[in-house]
């Protein structure tokens, strides 16, 4: 019997619809431990697989629920293709996830969360699991903005549609290191302005945000407030003093690395730049300000539970922050954890200086490492 193969959209779409199956993880311990689907189960056994042994899976597999589908993935789908075969000959109705976890890393699923007021606006997360990523249509009566696009644009552009909006702005809080913004792409698809923080940085042509800019869309607006550190351009956006979407400079749990694309002393002074726009201007906002980052460092589970938390929630939970300014700074650099792979050409496609690759895969897949280990 020839193994059938999902592809990630299937796979995705049947965990968002809450659909019973079970996903086997057959890749080794060190693999999983770097970045996996939620709810999975594990079993290492891929060196086992090319040796033509079976016993770990079969053991495994007496584990498993046999009233179910039985998703087996590896890394690059090939070893899950053995799996599901040996899968199918135990009895299961087994299947291959095609392209493994470099596939599943444009994998994706949504949140939504209302925020109350004289006019409601509907913050969607759309929350790229497979890598962390985490970005927002953020709607308002028939109008909306996007903010650190991350998935294909059409994954906005149906959401937008779902919801009766008109995608009229799509914003990026930095230039990102760690994915390749959809930023220019969605807002030519949209026929939308494309707004960046104010930078010499960029190539191509984009609105350029100063401090304190304003937008309006449907009856909200979104001011922009400069805060460097993350990278010297890095901005946080505020919706209608309610929301603020913080890029890479504050996550739930950390705050945003200051090295990336940075020679010599600038890590040192970028970390003092964070500790201003930490300190001295998110600090300073109404502590009931909900927070929506732009990265987790875990995969987000298919649970519809948007991944964000009030400013005063979020800023005594870091321990960081208790520091002042130089052991912060100390503290920061002593915790940058390893750089993120091909970040340097992440950034230059980004920066429109280097063509955008028809896959982006192979440059994407990985956890992403955005913030300062905790
Ligand atoms: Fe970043």
């Amino acid at each position: 019997m020839q193994v059938q193969e999902v592809s990630v959209n299937e796979l995705r779409a049947a965990l968002e619809d809450g659909r019973p199956l079970t996903v086997l993880d057959v890749r080794p311990t060190a693999q999983r431990a770097e970045w996996s689907i939620p709810d999975s189960r594990h079993v290492d056994a891929y060196d086992e697989l090319w040796r033509g042994e079976s016993a770990s899976l079969c053991a495994a597999a007496e584990q498993l629920p046999r009233d179910r589908p039985v998703i087996a993935v590896c890394a690059m789908g090939r070893t899950s293709l053995i799996a599901a075969e040996i899968l199918q000959q135990l009895g299961f109705d087994a299947y291959s996830l095609s392209g493994g976890m470099t596939a599943w890393s444009e994998a994706w699923n949504t949140a939504e969360v209302a925020l109350p007021g004289a006019v409601p606006v509907t913050v969607v997360q759309v929350r790229r699991t497979g890598k962390g990523c985490l970005s927002y249509v953020v709607g308002s009566k028939d109008e909306a903005v996007v903010i650190d696009p991350s998935v294909d644009a059409g994954v906005y552009l149906q959401l937008a549609a779902d919801h009766g909006w008109r995608i009229v702005a799509v914003l990026d809080t930095h230039v990102h290191a760690d994915h390749v913004s959809r930023a220019r792409g969605l807002a030519q698809q949209a026929r939308a302005a494309l707004y960046l923080p104010a930078q010499n940085r960029v190539s191509y042509e984009f609105h350029a945000l100063a401090d304190g800019a304003k937008l309006s869309f449907g009856g909200a607006s979104l001011r922009a407030l400069l805060t460097p550190g993350h990278t010297s351009e890095s901005m946080c956006y505020v919706v209608n003093d309610q929301a603020i979407f913080t890029g890479d400079t504050l996550f739930l749990q950390s705050v945003g690395r200051p090295d990336l694309v940075a020679p010599g002393d600038q890590p040192a002074r970028r970390a003092h730049m964070l500790f201003h726009s930490l300190k001295d201007r998110l600090a300073g906002l109404p502590g009931s300000t909900l927070v929506f980052p732009c990265h987790t460092s875990e995969p987000i589970p298919f649970n519809g539970v948007a991944h964000g938390a009030p400013l005063d929630r979020v800023l005594p939970a870091i321990p960081l922050l208790a520091l002042d300014e130089d052991p912060f700074v100390a503290a920061v650099l002593q915790r940058i954890p390893p750089t993120p792979p091909n970040h340097i050409q992440i950034v230059r496609i980004n920066e429109g200086k280097s063509a955008m690759p028809a896959d982006m895969r192979p440059l994407e897949a990985g956890a992403n490492r955005c913030a300062v280990s905790r």
